[in-house]
């Protein structure tokens, strides 16, 4: 079969200045893709400048033969996000791929959270994914045509201790990707989401065995397949890193239903294991499955995307 190519693709990565948005760049450069190599170049905990450049890894790009240009807006305003889709569209006349990845990190316990360590990180990994994937929306349902790739983590699917900002703002993007697979169907525009695992500056020391494994380019190009005209699936999410690559999903299990649609405290606690029994389930692929599974003649819905 063929290489993948972009040629003449436009896609916008965010956060790009270092760490899986410079090798989700890079990669797509390589492939023929126009990159906006968007960051702020900020620091891990979005307070103060850092080292991440954009400029240096559209210097990278251009001295490897391909094309980028260098935006340093943030994701955190709806003004912002305009202003990156813009940035595309006065450097390259379109945009056909969104790879939400800008983060930052304020990790304390659930004890000592407290508001003022909720908005940031909410309003760059949520808030980010919203205001850059929506004035892009507008352009690809125009031409029918948009790949959007958001980046969840495993500490908001399956949970980690001392995350609870970071781990509900991830699991935003999720819900985020659900819907708006259901909303570019008819569009041609296909989103789903990664849950990485790479050694970054966010990661430094705490990958143990498959820290030398585990690096932003191993992640890239399950990226740059979902970012791709022939991705086959929407909606979808992918558990990746050193070099294994696993679709997540959240599944329905058959449970338990009472004869009469009547259900007591007791009824409850009387059928718990059958409600906790994993051994049958369905991936619903909208929220009105749920509603199918609840139909006394037909039994159990069984759907799957
Ligand atoms: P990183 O810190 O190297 O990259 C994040 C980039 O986002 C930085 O360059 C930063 O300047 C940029 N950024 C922060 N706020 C921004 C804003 N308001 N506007 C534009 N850019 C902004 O870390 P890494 O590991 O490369 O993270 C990339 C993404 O992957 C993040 O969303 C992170 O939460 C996610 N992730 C990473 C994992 C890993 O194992 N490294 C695990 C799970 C998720």
């Amino acid at each position: 079969m063929s290489d993948l190519g972009f040629d003449g693709r436009v896609a916008i990565v965010t956060g790009a200045g270092g760490g899986l948005g410079r090798a989700h760049s890079m990669l797509l450069a390589s492939r023929g893709c126009l990159v906006v190599v968007n960051d702020i170049g900020g620091s891990m905990d979005g307070s103060s400048s850092g080292a991440t450049t954009a400029e240096a890894v559209v210097e990278e790009i251009r001295s490897l033969g391909g094309e980028a240009v260098a935006d340093q807006h943030s994701v955190t305003t709806a003004e912002g996000g305009q202003q990156i889709v813009q940035t595309a569209l006065d450097s390259f006349g379109r945009v056909d791929v969104v790879v939400n990845n800008a983060g930052i990190l304020q990790d304390k316990t659930f004890g000592s959270m407290t508001p003022d360590l909720l908005d940031p990180v909410l309003d760059v990994h949520l808030g980010g994914a919203f205001n850059v994937t929506r004035p892009a929306w507008a352009y690809m349902k125009d031409h029918q045509y948009g790949r959007v790739v958001f980046t969840s983590s495993s500490a908001g699917l399956f949970g980690n201790f001392g995350q609870s900002n970071y781990g509900a703002a991830k699991m935003g993007v999720v819900g985020l990707n659900h819907v708006l697979a259901q909303e570019g169907r008819k569009h041609g525009i296909k989103v789903n989401a990664i849950a990485p695992v790479a050694q970054t500056r966010m990661t430094k020391g705490l990958l143990g065995e498959v820290e030398e494994l585990a690096t932003p380019e191993s992640v890239a190009p399950v990226v740059a397949y979902l970012a791709h005209e022939e991705c086959p699936v929407s909606g979808h999410i992918f558990g990746v890193g050193a070099g294994r690559v696993s679709r997540v999903f959240v599944g329905m299990c058959a449970g338990w239903m009472s004869d009469d649609g009547q259900v007591t405290v007791e009824d409850v606690r009387d059928h718990f294991d059958e409600i906790e029994d994993t051994s049958d389930f369905t991936i619903p692929r909208r929220s009105s499955d749920q509603l199918k599974t609840m139909r006394r003649e037909d039994g159990p819905a069984r759907s799957e995307s």
